[in-house]
């Protein structure tokens, strides 16, 4: 590793393909074969439990991406337009915390449409500005490309991998300050235990001094909470039934959508949304990539994501627990949602 970049050795050991799209936008993205081995092994895994269940990063093929980008956009939907609103207003707060060569990495960037509030603060500072998203999702591509036509100055790597596998590429990368972001409440969708592992996953990834900065969804009533994640328009039913047409298509499943309803309710006692799929009836699927044949009971259920939500004082725990320094907490108005800023040191 040399002391400005990854070397062609690292990315090859790490086994990563590089795709150059012009001198300020590359991408890094696991060999085609291990990402549809990893799927298929997992699926096998999760859907031959008593009780079935399928990681939500799995959502996102092309179609599950963009159904995300529609639900930020729906009324119900309060977490996206909130969060922007916190993120309009932290930049006098942001700035001292950042230096000329800081690098901006994103966790689960997607579209990247509140990383531009992030972007802008940063273009304030530098005259060239590094930017690492690291995504699940092709989306990634498709985002990067657009961000390099509204900001002259910014050069990206995108990394198209799990949380994990990005952070273990960008571990050791350079000498210079990470500020490292992870929007949208998406550590939500951790249990509690995997949130604690995760965390301290990137508490050893910093470098002294480097940054983290986390959003993050607070408890709030129970309707208000419901309706986010069951709309009026059936777009979150759709994104949520997506998944089982995502595995026919890349797993050769044989899942009938019409067979399945979305189910999503909020767990008081543990704070969350628990978002499923219902077997309507009962039935037999077959998921040939997996060697599955899955024998389903009627009203049996599939679990597909937990959305954790915290209070002010939880958050503060948590990120304690892992060894954090807190620096500065930001709310919205109505204390619906968070935004923290924590230190290595
Ligand atoms: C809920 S969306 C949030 C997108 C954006 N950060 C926002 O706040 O609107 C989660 C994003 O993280 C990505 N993602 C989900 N699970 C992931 C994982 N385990 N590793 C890497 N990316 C993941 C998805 O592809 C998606 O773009």
């Amino acid at each position: 590793m040399t002391s400005c970049c990854l070397s062609d050795f690292s990315y090859k050991k790490l086994n990563y393909k590089k795709y150059v799209v012009d001198s300020r936008l590359r991408y890094f993205k696991p060999h085609a074969t291990k990402i549809e081995k990893s799927f298929a092994e997992e699926i096998s895994f999760s859907l031959s439990q008593d009780s079935k269940f399928i990681n939500p990063k799995f959502f996102y093929d092309s179609t599950g991406s963009s159904l995300f980008e529609t639900i930020c956009s729906l009324p119900e939907y309060y977490p996206t337009r909130t969060e922007i609103e916190i993120l309009k207003s932290l930049e006098s707060d942001l700035l001292p915390f950042l230096d000329k060569e800081t690098k901006l990495v994103e966790l689960g960037s997607g579209a990247s449409v509140k990383t531009k509030l992030i972007i802008d603060i940063f273009t304030k500072l530098q005259s060239k500005t590094d930017y690492f998203p690291i995504d699940i999702s092709e989306i990634l591509a498709e985002s990067s490309e657009q961000l390099l036509k509204d900001y002259e100055t910014l050069h990206i790597t995108g990394i198209i991998d799990t949380y994990e596998g990005g952070l273990e590429f960008l571990k050791n990368y350079d000498e210079k300050k990470n500020l490292i972001i992870f929007l949208g409440s998406s550590f939500g969708n951790f249990t509690p235990d995997d949130g604690k592992l995760f965390l301290k996953n990137i508490f050893s990834t910093m470098k002294s001094g480097d940054l983290f900065l986390i959003g993050l969804d607070l408890v709030k009533d129970k309707n208000i909470l419901e309706s986010a994640y069951d709309d009026s328009a059936d777009v979150t039913a759709q994104f949520n039934l997506n998944v089982l047409s995502r595995i026919n298509n890349e797993l050769d499943g044989d899942f009938d959508l019409n067979n399945f309803s979305h189910y999503s309710i909020y767990n008081e006692n543990e704070q969350r949304i628990e978002m499923n799929l219902k077997s309507l009836m009962p039935q037999s699927v077959i998921v040939s990539k997996s060697n599955l044949h899955l024998q389903l009971v009627k009203n049996e259920l599939i679990h597909t994501e937990y959305s954790h939500k915290y209070t002010v004082n939880q958050i503060k725990q948590i990120l304690n627990d892992a060894g954090f320094e807190i620096k500065k907490m930001w709310l919205d108005e109505k204390k619906y949602f968070s935004l923290t800023l924590v230190s290595k040191n």
